[in-house]
């Protein structure tokens, strides 16, 4: 009996992971929950280049290994060189504001693909990377900045919105939290050794 009882919960624990799985989520691999994963799921490329739509497809097909494709595309990230921010911050001064909806940099990206890349069971040759790479620095400035600058900061306060409301705690590891909740995890800190410390005692 006990034996038929342990058996089931191995199964019900294999068919709770198959099923994550199938949804594109997999418990050890995504790293937690985050705002972007419940956004969009693709992308109009129509308008794009044919050389970016190419590159969307290899996009689709590996950055969603680990985590939704979701993550990706309702990303914050916004890559811009040093010159272009130059030139946004006269047509676009808003988005240098709420690094929550957009967060800029030169390297962002650049940055993100690499650390991606060099996850274990990544699976990104260096080439397909640079075509990664490529293709979000360019949806990104399409989809996040000029005449799509209000659409694009209303679906991420959206995201952002119901996610502190559902996941308070993953908002918090996120973006760290206000500064009255920062005091309270730095006292949660603090008193971990003192913790550890009793237990020895
Ligand atoms: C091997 C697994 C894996 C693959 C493949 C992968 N990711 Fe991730 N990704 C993660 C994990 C884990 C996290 C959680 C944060 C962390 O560990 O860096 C994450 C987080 C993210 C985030 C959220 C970062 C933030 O701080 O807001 C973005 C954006 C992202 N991934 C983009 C991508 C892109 C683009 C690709 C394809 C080049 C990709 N990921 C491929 C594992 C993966």
């Amino acid at each position: 009996m006990k034996l038929k009882k342990i058996i089931a919960v191995v199964f019900g624990a294999v068919a709770i992971n198959a099923a994550l799985f199938s949804m594109g989520y997999s418990a050890d691999k995504s790293g937690g929950v985050f705002p972007n994963d419940f956004g969009p799921t693709s992308i109009d490329v129509s308008q794009y280049p044919p050389k970016m739509k190419m590159y969307y497809h290899l996009f689709l097909n590996k950055c969603s290994a680990c985590h939704t494709i979701a993550r990706p595309i309702n990303s914050q990230f916004l890559e811009l060189t040093a010159a272009e921010q130059a030139a946004e911050k006269k047509t676009d001064p808003e988005i240098f504001k709420n690094p929550k909806v957009w967060q800029i940099g030169q390297k962002i990206w650049s940055r993100y693909v690499h650390k991606m890349m060099s996850k274990p069971g990544a699976n990104i040759r260096p080439s397909e990377g640079k075509r990664i790479f490529e293709f979000l620095v360019y949806d990104s400035k399409v989809r996040k900045t000029g005449k799509n600058t209000e659409a694009w900061e209303a679906n991420r306060e959206k995201l952002l919105k119901s996610f502190k409301q559902n996941y308070p705690k993953d908002y918090a590891r996120i973006f760290g939290a206000s500064s009255s909740a920062k005091k309270t995890a730095s006292k949660g800190a603090s008193s971990t050794p003192a913790s550890a410390s009793a237990q020895h005692s």
